[in-house]
């Protein structure tokens, strides 16, 4: 039984074949209408998200199957003390997949241990989020038309943000990918994923904390609101939030082809009037992560695809 708690449990041939499935779906959806029929998914959400949950119960429906689940931690056992083991252990008697989202860093790969049924990582505190990263793998694909030779602007958030966390370890297994990464000093990438992920494999990076800098050498620019609700302190959140704030007059310096990428929710980092531009790419990024979580429910639950 496979299980999805990192990016990297996928080899690169594996994602492929899930952005290639995904990609199909979004020609052909009426093919795969009923090929979860008989199968439900569960949502276990310990932690507030729209699109994540949403996302996965479309997607389910949209392969005919059912859905069940809580969207907080208030409305489940969890709040009359029950582990997480024990919650899974329970869930698994009523569905067939689950993905659970929860605020401690390695809460769904304990679940993943003792589960009779695939487990998705739907995020774990700052630390990864992997289905969102199939969403961007498969966005920058389908606009770019590649995965390799590109510049990557990462903004905002980059020591508590778990997307961007997971979307590096994705990428610096293609050729030639670099990265710019944009933060205030407070808000710098943690030093793992620097150390064990960027400089381990020899990938080109720099650690800037100017956008206008930045921007006029990227092939895709990919914005996060900052964390607010990991950090310690309200004053600190108040001085950092409105840091970044992507406007048409910054837009003007980047290259007609680049791509605004964002996992959503955006708070003030990217100006309304972005939105028009025909390089704000973010709400086609929403579609493109229900197609892709379809993609990936196949495969979890091995369902024999249709020709
Ligand atoms: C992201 C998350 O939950 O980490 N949202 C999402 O799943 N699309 C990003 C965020 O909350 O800032």
């Amino acid at each position: 039984m496979r299980h999805l708690m990192s990016p990297l449990d996928l080899s690169v041939p594996e994602l492929e074949k899930i952005l290639d499935l995904a990609s199909d779906i979004e020609k052909n959806p009426k093919k795969y209408a009923h090929t979860c029929d008989d199968k439900r998914l569960a949502t276990l959400f310990y932690e507030p998200s729209t699109r994540t949950r949403l996302s996965f119960e479309a997607a389910m429906m949209n392969l005919g199957g059912k859905v069940l689940g809580f969207s907080s931690a208030d409305s489940s056992s969890a709040a009359k003390g029950e582990t997480v083991a024990d919650t899974i252990r329970v869930v698994s008697c009523y569905a067939d997949i689950c993905a659970m989202r929860h605020p401690k860093e390695g809460a769904p790969l304990v679940a993943s241990m003792v589960s009779n049924i695939p487990v998705i990582n739907a995020g774990d505190g700052g630390h990864q989020h992997p289905t969102q990263t199939l969403t961007d793998l498969l966005t920058i694909r389908s606009l770019k038309g590649r995965l390799d030779n590109l510049t990557i602007g990462l903004c905002g958030d980059l020591k508590f943000g778990r997307t961007v966390h997971s979307l590096i370890e994705a990428l610096v297994r293609y050729q030639n990918v670099k990265f710019v990464l944009i933060s205030p000093e407070e808000l710098r990438i943690p030093s793992y994923i620097r150390e064990d992920v960027l400089k381990k494999n020899n990938i080109e990076f720099v650690e800037v904390e100017r956008l206008e800098d930045a921007i006029p050498d990227l092939d895709i620019l990919y914005m996060t609101r900052v964390q607010k609700e990991r950090f310690f302190n309200e004053e600190d959140y108040v001085r950092m939030k409105d840091f970044y704030i992507l406007d048409n007059q910054k837009l003007s310096l980047a290259k007609d082809d680049m791509y605004i990428l964002h996992p959503l929710p955006r708070v003030n980092e990217i100006a309304v009037e972005v939105d028009k531009d025909p390089r704000a790419a973010y709400f086609k990024q929403v579609q493109y992560g229900v197609y892709v979580r379809m993609a990936l429910i196949l495969t979890l639950l091995e369902v024999e695809l249709p020709c």
